[in-house]
């Protein structure tokens, strides 16, 4: 028998292969890589994983197949100018599940140092969010990774969202997995800490895209600074719930956006703006594409 990383491995080349896909190369995750590759039409992104989790190549988590499966439910439901199109899902004769997903062309590198830039990037996050919500659906993992700055074929700027991995419709609370902790609201936080129940909400993806644009601020990969002897998930957990932000990276043009940015993410959660819109508005920024 073959080891799991070459089994795995071949199991990849199988399926490109079947599909005609050639492939480019590798996103590496922690959740397992993902493969760039294109198609006789267009380029696209291969997500696989073992249904019975025993394909262990390195990254690979349990959750995989189980958000694997999830995802190619939510976005095969969702407008294509927010997330991309699904083009094919599968479970193959080896019980490999795999989606094939249409590839979205990052424009430009985020913009850090130029805040209307960065301004006009968190509006049409915010109107990609909106409409997301106005579909029925909650994201649960919203991080600057899984939000792609792109230009369409118009060349109109857009803000599209990926990793579906987490995501629910509005009416289903059966989340399984909650999303990146470091982008979790402190209430959420608070909740894993006491190992109860946690369910994405809109409340908490209105802290996540303030949380985003902090992070983006501060030219960092976490909204939050650890404290240098914080290791483990649970300390970091408890800062995050504790919530002290500091303005470290972030330049100085950008410092009173920044505090506007803090401000309301140290809100207690019933105080929060309560739609996109309204974060939008106590942000000052442009809501023409946004609907109430
Ligand atoms: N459709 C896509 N088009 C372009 N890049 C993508 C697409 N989907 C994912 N990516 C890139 O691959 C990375 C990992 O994919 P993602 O769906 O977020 O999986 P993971 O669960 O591993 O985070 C993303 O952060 C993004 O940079
Ligand atoms: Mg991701």
């Amino acid at each position: 028998m073959p080891n799991r990383l070459s089994f795995t491995k071949l199991q990849a080349d199988t399926i490109t292969t079947r599909l005609g896909i050639v492939q480019e190369r590798v996103i590496p995750s922690k959740r397992g890589s993902i493969l760039v590759g294109t198609t006789e039409t267009q380029k696209i992104v291969l997500k696989i994983a073992d249904i019975n989790n025993r394909a262990t190549e390195e990254g690979i988590t349990p959750s995989r197949s189980w958000g694997i499966r999830n995802e190619a439910r939510i976005i095969s439901k969702l407008p294509n100018h927010i997330a991309p199109k699904l083009l094919h899902h599968a479970i193959d004769p080896n019980g490999l599940i795999y989606s094939v997903i249409s590839y979205i062309d990052p424009c430009e590198d985020r913009p850090t140092a130029n805040i209307n830039l960065l301004k006009d990037y968190f509006s049409r996050l915010i109107a990609a969010v909106t409409d997301m919500h106005k579909s029925g659906i909650i994201h649960g993992d919203i991080q600057p990774d899984n939000v792609i700055f792109s230009t369409s074929a118009n060349n109109i700027a857009k803000t599209s969202l990926v990793d579906f991995e987490f995501s629910r419709p509005f009416d289903s609370v059966d989340q399984t997995y909650p999303g990146s902790y470091h982008y979790l609201s402190p209430e959420n936080a608070a909740r894993l800490l006491n190992e109860e129940k946690v369910v994405t909400d809109v409340r908490d993806e209105i802290f996540a895209m303030a949380a985003t644009c902090l992070t983006i601020l501060k030219q960092s990969i976490y909204p939050m600074d650890y404290a240098k002897n914080t290791k483990t998930r649970e300390e970091r957990l408890k800062q995050i719930a504790d919530g002290v932000y500091s303005f470290d990276g972030v330049e100085k043009q950008s410092i009173s956006f920044a505090g506007k940015l803090v401000q309301i993410m140290n809100l207690p959660d019933k105080k929060r703006p309560k739609t996109a819109l309204a974060l939008a508005e106590a942000l000052s920024l442009k809501t023409d594409s946004l609907a109430p």
